[in-house]
């Protein structure tokens, strides 16, 4: 027995191996056991992580280690179910990836199992430890931007895969603000049938309970960022305040006009340098309760309840009040109300990804 504490990965895939190798670089944890249903996946696994439990049935790990970590990397698809292993195992923290879920109807279920079970929980919404990310939030914090009136935020990559991470670092912009409306429009139905099933186009308004407005665009229709080349990081967010503004991109560092002047610098996303800092706050958390992880769930519940208001209004139109009382498949809301409907995309690069080889690509020039 070792005072470390004790972790089960399953899934690993890209971000199980992150998790897995951050917490076994991390002196405080110790990889116990790990499963994937792929084989070859688990072998890769075990040959870097020797010594721990191995198996393809996440239930059969977890309560063969017993762990008191227990974190799943497992597609969107499989969330309620892994939560549940989780807490079947006795696990102190369930550590997990974005989305929540895909609908509100799992994600309330999740709030529900968590809650009654009384376990700590954090969803990877990992690049608030950028430094360029912490740049802006220490500029936003020091009240350089006068009254923060606006945060924004667009990415061009579809909204399971990127909107909770955009609306968790509005919400972190503007001190991490309840959400009192939202209302939105969504486009296009191709990204729908994608592991990470989205509208291809979403954008729509926040109105936070301090007075302050969100502003967000994912998908086909966002704008370039042409500061930045790789598609997958053309991600802008920012403030705007009284007294001037602070943005992020995600592969392009940061800049920031106030009344002393304008101020800009590095950074860029990096895993390796985000999954550490990330997983030793696990373990602070995990050591004192009063040092609450900054990715908790129940923050990125709150960011998660907005996203799918957004593609409530979208579908139903009008403002949407939060938080959300009932439960709803927004997934299969828009799955019907975009059924046929082809998006426009703002740019060639965009076009690429999202249109389907038979649809002609009118108005946009490469
Ligand atoms: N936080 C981030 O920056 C970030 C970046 C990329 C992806 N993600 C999220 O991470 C999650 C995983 O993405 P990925 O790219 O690592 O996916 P992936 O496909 O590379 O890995 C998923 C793994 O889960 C395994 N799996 C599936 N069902 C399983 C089961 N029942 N039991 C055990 N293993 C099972 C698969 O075999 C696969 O190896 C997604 O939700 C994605 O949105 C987050």
């Amino acid at each position: 027995m070792t005072d470390k504490y004790r972790v089960v990965v399953v899934g690993l895939g890209k971000r199980g191996m992150h998790h897995a190798l951050a917490f076994q670089a991390n002196g405080r944890f110790e990889v116990a056991g790990i499963c994937d249903v792929d084989p070859g996946r688990l072998d890769a696994a075990a040959a870097r992580l020797s010594g721990c439990v191995k198996g393809t049935d996440a239930l059969q790990v977890a309560l063969a280690v017993k762990p008191d970590v227990f974190c799943f990397c497992t597609l969107p698809n499989l969330r309620s179910a892994m939560i549940r292993i989780g807490i079947q195992s006795g696990a102190r923290l369930i550590a997990f990836e974005k989305p929540v879920a895909l609908n509100s109807r799992e994600g309330m279920e999740i709030k529900k199992m968590l809650a009654a079970a009384g376990i700590k929980a954090v969803v990877s919404h990992q690049h608030r430890y950028g430094e360029h990310y912490r740049k802006v939030e220490e500029i936003i914090a020091s009240g350089a931007l006068g009254r923060v009136h606006t945060v924004y935020a667009t990415a061009t990559a579809w909204m399971m895969h990127n909107l909770s991470h955009l609306i968790d670092y509005m919400r972190w912009y503007n001190g991490n603000a309840e959400a009192q409306w939202v209302m939105a429009q969504a486009a296009g139905d191709g990204k729908l049938s994608d592991l990470h099933p989205s509208p291809d186009y979403i954008a729509g308004f926040i109105q936070f309970a301090n007075g302050v407005r969100g502003i967000v665009e994912c998908g086909a229709g966002a704008p370039d960022v042409p500061e930045v080349d790789y598609w997958w990081r053309k991600c802008r967010i920012g403030a705007q305040g009284t007294d001037g503004f602070a943005e992020v991109l995600t592969a392009g560092g940061w800049r920031a006009v106030t009344k002393t002047g304008a101020a800009s610098g590095g950074g860029c996303m990096n895993y390796d340098l985000d999954m550490p800092p990330y997983v030793q706050d696990i373990a602070d958390w995990l050591d004192d309760d009063r040092k609450v992880h900054p990715c908790n769930f129940d923050s990125a519940y709150a960011g998660f309840e907005i996203m799918m208001a957004l593609c409530r209004s979208a579908v139903d139109g009008g403002q949407v009040a939060l938080p959300l009382t009932d439960v709803a498949d927004e997934i299969e809301m828009l799955r019907a109300y975009l059924a046929g409907h082809t998006v426009l995309p703002s740019t060639p690069a965009n076009a690429k990804e999202y249109l389907r080889a038979e649809v002609k690509l009118i108005g946009v020039s490469s």
